[in-house]
């Protein structure tokens, strides 16, 4: 009877570490997708630090505006209207495009890390 207690208290704590190191390894993929979808959609407007400097961005008018000054006083519906309605459902350029094809995470995702660029 001991003895199995004793390998039952083993056996959750090899449960437990291995659940806590999936949760962390599930965030990091979290952020990388993120992080990956601003890079291959955003990136070439906004720039890889939400300046609005992207290599094409520049040559755009009005040019996508820094996020630290744009997302001032915006909240997160706002910005995930923003991408996935396009520019115009808020009253800004045609040339910001509605994104669609991303899940409710990913853009969930996507709103927090355009929200760190600019802060
Ligand atoms: C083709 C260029 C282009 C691409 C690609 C693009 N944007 Fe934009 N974005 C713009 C422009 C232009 C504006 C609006 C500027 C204005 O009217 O003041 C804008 C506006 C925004 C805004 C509103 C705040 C602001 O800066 O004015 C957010 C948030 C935003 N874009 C996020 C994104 C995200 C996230 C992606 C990638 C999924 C993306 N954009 C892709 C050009 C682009």
């Amino acid at each position: 009877m001991r003895v199995s207690s004793v390998r039952l208290m083993r056996a959750s704590r090899v449960l437990l570490t291995t659940l806590v190191l999936a949760g962390v390894q599930a965030s990091v993929a979290l952020a990388q997708t993120a992080q990956v979808l601003y890079a291959q959609r955003c990136t070439p407007c906004h720039g890889a630090n939400g300046k609005g400097d992207g290599p094409s961005g520049k040559f755009l008018n009005p040019p996508p505006k820094d996020f630290a000054t744009a997302l001032n006083g915006k909240g997160d519906d706002w910005i995930a209207k923003v991408i996935t309605q396009g520019g115009p459902a808020v009253g800004l350029s045609a040339a910001m495009p509605a994104n669609s094809g991303l899940s409710d995470d990913q853009l969930k995702d996507l709103v927090q890390y355009v929200k760190k660029l600019g802060s």
